[in-house]
């Protein structure tokens, strides 16, 4: 039966595997889109479209014959042929459309566009048609379809094609760039891909600076007229800011498992009474790991009085790790961490310990016991890092927060505030977060921990559809 709500991204809620007894197990599929989207979709009438990403996935879409309807969720999982995902998912998605959109290339380089960058173009559109045609398939009469991100920045001009009825939304969970930034892209790409976004009656953003750069682009790269909303080819479709936070109460139940309970004794055991500045990021290169690295470096040569007094953790959980850039990048983290402890560490002291593992669990425990969270990104839609750990501290922690970070908007007031760029400003954020006296930590902590707890996913998807056109 059509869905009343249909809702399409690249990845799903749920996601599955084998088990070596035969059964088909399903966990929560990675990621803040999923996070967010997940709390506010379990138990509606809605469909989820989303790429089967495993062998698992792919086996439990056959096994349904449709779409799969497990942990309050019903999802119609696309199989992709790998050759082409890879294409849409890793070539263009991860390489191209994430870098542009977080500023990573340096233009003297990259992005470079030959024939192999237009064939995975082709597959990109190709991907976005699939999408388009499910939700066309499976939702319901004047529906609300929303779609989500830079996977699927064609598909709201697909979808309008075949199902004018539908309103349409698509939301950009990353940044945006300015307009010469975006022009690092071939023209017909940027511009497929303005009109593509165009295409939905409402087009959604994490904050003001990127709805912003939204509008100069489609007025400085198609000419279109701009304000509130976007005239184009003789439609109207409407911007809108919509910031998605965090589910406070399913935090603390996940935070509550016994599981968590297990990781704190051991990062305690780790950390003894030393005080513990943590990141806690995916393995990727708009984090700026490397430059927070610097910054911690920077704080250990100015003061030898904090060495085997503190120590800095890095969770991060591995991504994209087909991409070339991401591994060199993380391999890089890795030496220059290698460097600070070889340079610092005493025999029982460990400076700098990295994990790069999918551990949910001890970053929730982490979470409870920093006393300074670096959350340094270059750019970012909006973080939920910076959100996740106020919420759930216990130590009175300071943030340290870039400006750059979509979060910056809400937490500014509590946050120590850093240029990204700026590696001695940011180590001497570090600094004053650890040398804060306990008044101020504690007045900035009850702050941080009231911001960071606003704009819940329910009412962030609620918002969006009530924006939306009204049905014709
Ligand atoms: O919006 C950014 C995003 O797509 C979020 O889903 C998530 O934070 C992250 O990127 C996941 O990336 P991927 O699905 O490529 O692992």
């Amino acid at each position: 039966m059509p869905s009343a709500l249909a809702v399409a991204s690249n990845r799903g809620p749920l996601s599955f595997s084998r088990t070596p007894d035969g059964d088909l197990a399903v966990r929560r599929g990675a990621g803040g889109l999923v996070s967010a989207l997940g709390s506010a979709m379990r138990g509606r009438d809605a469909l989820w479209v989303a790429a089967a990403l495993s062998d698992g996935d792919r086996e439990a879409a056959y096994a349904s014959g449709g779409a799969v309807e497990r942990e309050g969720f019903r999802v119609c999982l696309l199989d992709i042929e790998q050759a082409t995902y890879d294409r849409y998912y890793n070539e263009i998605a991860n390489r191209f459309l994430w870098f542009v959109c977080h500023y990573l290339w340096e233009p003297s380089r990259a992005p470079s566009v030959g024939p192999a960058e237009r064939e995975a173009w082709a597959s990109y559109q190709d991907v976005n048609r699939r999408f388009a045609r499910a939700v066309a398939e499976g939702t319901g009469e004047a529906a609300p379809a929303m779609l989500q991100d830079y996977h699927l920045a064609l598909a709201p001009r697909m979808l309008r094609e075949s199902r004018p009825d539908l309103r349409i939304a698509l939301f950009w969970h990353i940044p945006f760039p300015e307009p010469d930034y975006m022009s690092l892209l071939p023209d017909a790409w940027t511009h497929e891909l303005l009109t593509g976004m165009l295409g939905a009656d409402l087009v959604g953003f994490q904050t003001r600076r990127w709805a912003r750069n939204f509008v100069e682009c489609v007025r400085e790269l198609l000419g279109a007229k701009a304000a509130r909303a976007v005239q184009h080819e003789g439609r109207q479709s409407r911007i809108g800011i919509y910031p998605v936070g965090v589910d406070p109460e399913h935090l603390a139940t996940s935070a509550a498992d016994p599981a968590v309970k297990k990781e704190k004794a051991i990062l305690r055991r780790w950390l003894g009474d030393r005080r513990l500045v943590l990141r806690v990021d995916r393995t990727e290169l708009s984090k700026n790991i490397l430059r927070g690295f610097g910054a911690y470096e920077l704080l250990l040569e100015r003061r030898p009085d904090l060495h085997g007094k503190i120590a800095h953790l890095a969770l991060l959980t591995p991504s994209r790790r087909d991409v070339p850039e991401y591994r060199e990048y993380i391999a890089e983290c890795e030496a220059g961490a290698k460097r600070i402890n070889e340079r610092f560490a005493s025999v029982d002291w460990e400076p700098l310990r990295v994990e790069i593992e999918d551990n949910f669990p001890r970053a929730l425990a982490a979470y409870g016991m920093y006393d300074v969270l670096v959350v340094n990104p270059v750019f970012d839609g909006m973080n939920l890092v910076a959100r996740e750990g106020p919420t759930l501290n216990r130590n009175n922690g300071s943030l340290v927060l870039s400006r750059n970070a979509g979060a910056w908007e809400d937490l500014r007031s509590a946050a120590l505030g850093v240029n990204p760029f700026d590696v001695e400003g940011t180590s001497a954020a570090i600094e004053r977060g650890i040398d804060m006296p306990a008044e101020e930590r504690r007045e900035r902590a009850v702050r941080l921990r009231r911001l960071a707890r606003g704009k819940p996913p329910s009412r962030w998807l609620e918002r969006q559809i009530k924006d939306l056109p009204p049905p014709a």
